[in-house]
């Protein structure tokens, strides 16, 4: 039987529009707003999801396969504090999202784009650090996660030069703790090294 998965999902904002989410009247409450992009299969953020209801969670995705998957799974879980997004990371981000209305922020191996002429396309570069301070709250937390080396010192160098962010911690192959989503699982069975870093959103100057 069909799932209507239309209690979990989030409609796009067409770029031609100057709107932005607005999460309290989406969700009906006032609960603190966590973010991942890039969700895949989706486990992290579900398991979140059950284990916090006071928090709600929304998960951006481009992959309409896995949109559909994981709005199903959620849909048939009841989870009241879910929204998925089918839309592009990046965009969301930019685009969508008020001054400071995230509470912490998401981002587990996100696609590496290996080849030298597809490093540009990499979600974590800095214009995209820019847009991701301003759209999260004084002292949110900031979570990154990467199997590729390469990666993992770009996006580490590029929330270390922004202004807005201060690094909590780095912790690279056996230091790094164990998480859960889809990806983390199967590279650990294939013995890649994980790289995990933590930022925090420095707190904006208060004017007097
Ligand atoms: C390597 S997978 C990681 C999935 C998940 N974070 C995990 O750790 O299991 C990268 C995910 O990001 C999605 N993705 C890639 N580019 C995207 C974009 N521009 N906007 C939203 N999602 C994107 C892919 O479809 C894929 O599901």
């Amino acid at each position: 039987m069909a799932v209507d998965i239309s209690p979990v999902t989030l409609e796009p904002i067409p770029l031609t529009q100057d709107r932005q989410y607005d999460f309290a009247a989406i969700f009906g409450n006032d609960h603190p707003i966590e973010l991942e992009l890039g969700i895949g299969k989706g486990r992290f953020l579900i398991q979140q999801a059950e284990a916090r209801p006071n928090v709600n969670f929304v998960g951006v995705e481009w992959a309409s396969r896995y949109y559909r998957m994981v709005a199903e799974r959620a849909a048939k879980r009841g989870l009241a504090n879910f929204r998925i997004l089918r839309d592009d990371a990046a965009h969301v981000v930019k685009h969508t999202l008020s001054e400071a209305c995230i509470d912490a922020l998401h981002i587990y191996f996100p696609d590496p784009w290996p080849k030298a002429k597809q490093v540009k396309r990499r979600l974590i570069q800095p214009p995209f650090a820019r847009v991701a301070a301003r759209a999260l709250k004084d002292g949110a937390p900031l979570l990154l996660a990467t199997d590729h080396e390469d990666y993992a010192i770009q996006m580490e160098a590029v929330f270390r030069a922004d202004p807005d962010f201060e690094q909590v911690s780095r912790a690279i192959g056996d230091d790094a703790p164990e998480g859960v989503t889809n990806w983390e699982v199967k590279f650990r069975q294939q013995g890649r090294t994980m790289h995990k870093f933590k930022f925090v959103r420095i707190a904006r100057a208060t004017v007097r």
